[in-house]
């Protein structure tokens, strides 16, 4: 028998911004813990000191710095906070930037300058409703079909190729609050989903590296459950 000899590879080096409860963070944690994701997660900036994602890292032993939004009733100035971030980012070198219910939109300097591509994880199916209260949005259109889209970030917010979609069908009985549950339960396949397939190369670290042809799909790949 012939010996099949892999290469180890190593492990995507990710960073994760976040703003809030940290549940998308918490699924790449266990994903990883279970083997299902070959990535690390370098480390976690949140916005928000009170954010439960904060302590989400934490527990997981990652590195975590806490660049507050609003500190002693100061608001951070976007400039400050970028400063900080992106010292930061180069400390922990990571190879991909993911935000992750990151609530603050980000300066088009610092996101040319980022030191790794940035994906972003947008709860609608892009490119409708950019922006926020997209749940909302989508009953008072009557939509039937809703999602949520992981996009790489451009200085135009939200308009970045958008590389992979979760769709769910909208049913006469949702409301905003419905929707925002039942979408928050795609995101959570969507973005190891995602974050497997840049980490696997077979979708596009940059814009222009997925060569659409015959034999591939055109981008966005769609996850239907
Ligand atoms: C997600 O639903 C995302 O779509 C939105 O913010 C939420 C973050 O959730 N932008 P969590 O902090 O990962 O729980």
């Amino acid at each position: 028998m012939v010996a099949v000899s892999k290469a180890e590879s190593k492990p995507l080096r990710v960073a994760v911004l976040v703003s809030g409860n940290g549940s998308n963070l918490q699924v790449l944690i266990d994903a990883i813990q279970a083997g299902a994701l070959p990535i690390e997660i370098v480390g976690v900036i949140s916005n928000n000191q009170e954010a439960f994602a904060v302590t989400r890292a934490k527990n997981a032993g990652i590195d975590v710095a806490v660049l507050s939004h609003v500190a002693s009733g100061k608001r951070m100035a976007l400039k400050t906070f970028e400063k900080h971030a992106f010292e930061q980012l180069t400390t922990w070198q990571p190879d991909l930037i993911v935000l992750a219910g990151f609530m603050r939109v980000l300066s088009a300097e610092f996101i040319e300058q980022s030191p790794a591509p940035m994906i972003n994880l947008h709860p609608a199916l892009l490119p409708a409703y950019k922006g926020l209260d997209t749940h909302q949005r989508a009953v008072n259109a009557g939509d039937r079909v809703h999602g949520c889209s992981i996009h790489l970030v451009t200085a135009e917010l939200d308009s970045g190729q958008v590389l992979t979609q979760a769709l769910l069908n909208i049913s006469p009985k949702d409301c905003g609050e419905s929707l925002q549950s039942r979408v928050q339960q795609l995101e959570h396949k969507l973005l190891p989903w995602t974050i497997l397939l840049l980490a696997k190369g077979v979708l596009p670290l940059n814009n222009d590296d997925y060569t659409a042809s015959p034999y591939l799909p055109s981008l966005p790949l769609k996850l239907v459950i």
